[in-house]
């Protein structure tokens, strides 16, 4: 029997990258990328010595219960609501993510995100495919400008920061809530002021959501925030599904309180309300803010070194998350 510890991988990514670990560790990749019910992760955590994991994979105290030998989960993603820290802390467990390596990435996400929902860029390509372009009409696909706007920022962070610095391009005015504020010099150079989180809703004709997924901010944008929203704003989220109430976001589109929405993350994705499904004025994309090839390279290759360093396998490059 093999002295090395053991390592599961639960979605076959970038062989040469993952092809590292096998310097320090048997590691056992999944062939196929789907989706690990709890029966498969308790059965795939059961006896290994750490596991790298991916955002729709759901580890909680049922699913490390029997896996006595685990010491290190390594989150391929930022995010990492989708493991219950505090359990994980409780049986010892290190648990990491990738900071930093998707910042500019997802912020340039956001920004697509941005131009295409006030623009509707992908509404007036699903026309045009559908052959309804007849003639050059001079009201037609009329939107919002993103120039000289007012651009709101929910949530602070680094992705924050970066969407904040970009709407200098744009000449735009740049609001936040943060539930603590920038250092001055931080405001700055993001040109960003900070305002109290009813003064973000009533001014933003943009409002894009960049912050965690917790209990405390699960649906903060609920019924009464859309309801407080400058009438014909944009909302983009690029950030966590949970952070919006996907049914509330639904009804405000169809009442024309908010005039579109742009949206990269659902509550209890892959399904995406039916009400958002069915809406002309919403950009739906597959939870892919970070998906350049780069960047979803570095996030694996950190994740990777993280995973080998809580192992006590080489130096420590992550930080963790618990
Ligand atoms: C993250 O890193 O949290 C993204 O949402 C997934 O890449």
């Amino acid at each position: 029997m093999s002295a090395r510890p053991r390592v599961w991988v639960t979605q076959p990514v970038f062989g040469d990258i993952l092809a590292r670990l096998e310097r320090h560790f048997d590691v056992c990749v999944e062939a196929e990328v789907a989706p690990r019910s709890a029966d498969e992760l308790r059965a795939g955590l059961r006896d290994v010595d750490g596991a790298l994991v991916f955002i729709p994979d759901r580890i909680d105290a049922a699913v490390i219960a029997g896996a006595k030998r685990l010491r290190a989960i390594a989150n391929v993603g930022v995010g990492y609501d989708n493991l219950d820290v505090a359990a994980l802390t409780a049986a010892g467990i290190v648990a990491t993510n990738t900071p930093d390596v998707l910042t500019e990435t997802t912020a340039d996400f956001a920004w697509a995100l941005l131009l295409a929902t006030a623009r509707r860029v992908t509404e007036a390509e699903r026309w045009l495919r559908e052959g309804r372009w007849t003639t050059w009409s001079f009201e037609l696909m009329l939107g919002r400008d993103v120039h000289g706007s007012t651009l709101g920022i929910l949530g602070m962070g680094r992705i924050g920061q970066a969407i904040a610095r970009r709407a200098r391009g744009f000449g735009m005015r740049v609001l936040y809530h943060n539930r603590s504020r920038l250092a001055p010099d931080v405001e700055r150079d993001c040109a960003a002021a900070h305002v109290a989180m009813n003064e973000l809703l009533v001014h933003s004709d943009h409002l894009v959501l960049a912050l965690p997924h917790s209990a405390q901010t699960h649906h903060a944008i609920g019924a009464t925030e859309l309801a407080r929203m400058k009438p014909g704003a944009t909302l983009v989220n690029i950030a966590r599904g949970g952070i919006v109430d996907d049914a509330a976001l639904a009804d405000a589109l169809a009442a024309g309180r908010i005039a579109a929405a742009g949206l990269d993350v659902y509550e209890g994705e892959p399904a995406v309300h039916p009400r958002l499904l069915a809406c002309r004025n919403v950009v739906l994309t597959p939870h892919i803010a970070s998906a350049s090839e780069a960047t979803r390279r570095a996030m694996v290759a950190l994740a990777v070194d993280n995973l080998t360093a809580a192992l006590g396998a080489g130096p420590h490059a992550g930080r963790p998350a618990n």
